[in-house]
């Protein structure tokens, strides 16, 4: 590893699974103090033990569990240089049969739980040591560019989360703010999410490789080298942007 994250505070969302639980191992190797939550306890401390990085349990949905995440941090660290808002769920539900508790539930964690991630995070690294200074990753989807029309809710949320994104970097940048603001776009990658599809498709896997011209699922390890570029001093004039991580997905002319 290069260590290209050395000395810098950063906390990972949805860590105990999936990308989340790539990006605290990869972090942790690349010279970061690692703080990763997760609402799922025992997965989420394994992971994290296994990286050296702190586990605290979390609801990103709850504005309070961000003030103890981020109370935490401040205990620990001084500072916070890095939030990858990247926790996430599916509903699995087209707009007639999804139901307004599922579509609440699922903004609460996707879209507001961003938001509110992000607000926080700007507060505290407004308040950094030597000055305003802080990278913000977050998660969107290509179905924030191509609907899925089996999962109204996640779609709305993943554009919502690409244009939240958008909005955060320019004011921060207008209230010369050193505070980026970014979006990486996963393709279909092969974690829980995927898995969990597999019992109601089948032949899911080969579906999701076919979704890309390279012909194969991305990996988190894939989410998280992008994921370390947009946190390092190597992206200082990155800000507002996708970072499309989804093997041409989006690249390719339907039908070609
Ligand atoms: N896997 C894909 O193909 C894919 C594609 C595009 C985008 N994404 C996005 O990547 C992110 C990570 O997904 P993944 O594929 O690794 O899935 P995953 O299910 O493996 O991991 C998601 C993690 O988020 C946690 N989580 C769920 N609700 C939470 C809450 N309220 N508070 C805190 N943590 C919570 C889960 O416990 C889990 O550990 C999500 O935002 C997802 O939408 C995934």
């Amino acid at each position: 590893m290069t260590e290209r994250l050395n000395g810098k505070a950063a906390i990972i969302t949805g860590g105990a699974s999936g990308i989340g639980a790539a990006m605290v191992q990869r972090f942790a190797a690349e010279g970061a103090q690692v703080v990763s939550t997760d609402v799922q306890t025992e997965l989420g401390q394994k992971i994290a033990d296994e990286a050296g990085a702190l586990f605290v349990q979390q609801d990103v949905s709850a504005a309070d569990d961000w003030d103890a995440v981020l109370g935490r941090v401040n205990k620990e660290y001084g500072r916070l240089d890095i939030l990858v808002n990247n926790a996430g769920i599916v509903a699995a539900k087209s707009i007639e049969e999804i139901d307004l508790e599922s579509w609440h539930h699922l903004l609460g964690i996707n879209l507001t739980g961003v938001m509110l991630g992000c607000q926080k995070a700007i507060k505290a690294m407004r308040d950094n040591p030597g000055g305003s200074s802080g990278s913000i990753i977050n998660i969107a989807s290509t179905s924030a560019f191509a609907a899925l029309p089996g999962d109204v809710a996640y779609t709305a949320s993943k554009s919502g989360v690409r244009m939240l994104t958008r909005s955060i970097a320019v004011h921060c940048a207008q209230q010369a703010l050193n505070i980026r603001c970014n979006n990486i776009v996963p393709g279909g990658t092969h974690t829980a999410i995927i898995d969990a599809a597999q019992q109601v498709v089948p032949d899911i896997y080969d579906r999701v490789a076919a979704m890309s011209p390279m012909n194969r699922m991305g990996q988190g390890a894939d989410m998280a080298s992008a994921a370390v570029y947009l946190a390092s001093d190597d992206a200082g004039f990155v800000t507002g942007s996708d970072l499309l991580v989804d093997g041409g997905m989006l690249a390719v002319h339907p039908g070609y």
